[in-house]
């Protein structure tokens, strides 16, 4: 039985719990002094100091030694909203953008998420594939071990399906694990402009039992937007996705007030991203459910927002999570290192809530918490060792990718 054993670990930060960590349980990690990490298989058999360990192991013949002296192991980051697969760029659209331009003018014009949708349309399933490849073998060195991919720039049968295909695939051949999700409402296609209720029910009636039947999405999620989906429709979309058995989400109160976090708790989505515009009347109806807020800081950084209320989300018991929203448009970065720095500095999170909720929230906000997203017995063997003695590093080393070694299903997959 394959087994590794990490020794001498300057400290073990980790949240714990097969669930999400909600309001004050946010700031309270698990820390350990001189750890010891045993793995075997794809599984955290032991958890403790190097002492303990190393009394609990019997036989060390074909045991694979790692050095974790004057290293902070943490569990792998949890990417859990991103739009990674797409094709070509829009550089100039960024520029346009920070001379006053605003994002859903572009949008309106055809551009925005629409030319990605065009790039996208035009690629080939393989040219897709490499893509795709490219950037997540990228991720990992970032540390992320589990990231959400979204459709959305396909927005077609064929072209989503495509998107859909390509994720499944990637999730078969690369280490990390890729969480599907099917994002068709992300913008009306150019076929349907003057009728996004002809588009709304093309979703509902061709794409959703057909992604269903051929279990290509893990979630069902939509952009609540002003001039992109309504509330009525995002409904619509959501609620026949619950009925069909999808785990849904929602790009809610991004740039306007429109209700969209209220409307996520109502149908029991698992998360609402975004939440810069969120209503106090929805910060109270989050903090009596179970959907998780997903805050992406680093769109909010890239777009000249102010950012989501995250201490008001925490100070009301809801669960955060914290995510790239990795895309060509909005937020073209996945730097774990800037996403960290950014909740500390700018969000007034504390470094243990910003850990949690780029762990095992994020774990949450996938319906993954049991299986990954801390180090605890039972658990993937999803591992991070870091170039810095303690976590509060991650926040303290402003913007630098720390990430030494990536432990992926007990396996040393990037060093
Ligand atoms: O989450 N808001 C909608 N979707 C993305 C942006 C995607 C794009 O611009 O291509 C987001 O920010
Ligand atoms: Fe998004």
């Amino acid at each position: 039985m394959e087994q590794i054993v990490l020794r001498h670990i300057q400290q073990i930060a980790t949240p714990e719990g097969k669930t999400e960590r909600k309001g004050k349980e946010m700031n309270q990690l698990h820390l350990i002094a001189d750890g010891a990490i045993w793995i075997e298989q794809d599984r955290i058999r032991m958890v403790g100091t190097d002492k303990e360990v190393m009394a609990a192991i019997g036989e060390k013949d074909a045991i694979q030694w790692i050095d974790g002296s004057g290293k902070c192991a943490i569990p792998g980051f949890v990417d859990a909203h991103t739009h990674f697969l797409f094709a070509g760029s829009r550089a100039e659209e960024f520029d346009d953008r920070l001379a006053g331009v605003p994002y859903l003018e572009l949008l309106a014009r055809g551009g925005g998420i629409c030319s990605t949708m065009q790039a996208v349309r035009e690629t080939s399933e393989e040219e897709l594939f490499h893509a795709g490849k490219k950037i997540l073998q990228d991720m990992l060195r970032y540390g992320i071990t589990t990231v959400e991919g979204k459709s959305g720039y396909g927005l077609n049968r064929e072209d989503e399906l495509k998107q859909l295909r390509v994720m499944r695939r990637l999730d078969k051949d690369l280490p990390l694990d890729i969480v599907s999700t099917y994002l068709g409402g992300h913008a009306v296609p150019p076929e349907y402009r003057e009728d996004s209720d002809g588009y709304v029910d093309f979703m509902l009636e061709e794409m959703l039992p057909l992604i269903k039947k051929e279990g290509l999405a893990d979630f069902v999620d939509v952009f609540c937007e002003q001039g992109v989906f309504s509330l009525e429709q995002s409904r619509r979309i959501l609620t026949r996705a619950k009925a069909l058995g999808f785990a849904v989400k929602l790009h809610a109160d991004e740039m306007s007030s429109m209700g969209g976090a209220g409307l996520a708790h109502e149908l029991g989505a698992v998360s609402a991203d975004h939440l810069l515009s969120i209503r106090k009347e929805d910060i109270l109806r989050l903090s009596t459910g179970n959907t998780k807020a997903v805050l992406l800081p680093a769109t909010a950084f890239c777009m000249r927002c102010s950012y989501a209320p995250a201490r008001e989300l925490i100070a009301h018991d809801v669960a955060v999570a914290l995510a790239s929203d990795f895309n060509p448009g909005s937020c073209f970065t996945y730097s774990t290192a800037l996403l960290f720095a950014l909740a500390v500095i700018q969000m007034r999170l504390t470094s243990a809530e910003t850990l949690t909720a780029m762990t095992l929230n994020g774990a949450a906000a996938l319906n993954r918490a049991a299986e990954i997203g801390s180090i605890e017995a039972g658990k993937k063997a999803d591992i991070l060792l870091l170039a810095a003695p303690d976590y509060r590093f991650l926040a303290y080393q402003t913007g630098m990718n720390l990430v030494q070694q990536v432990i992926k299903d007990g396996k040393l997959v990037w060093n």
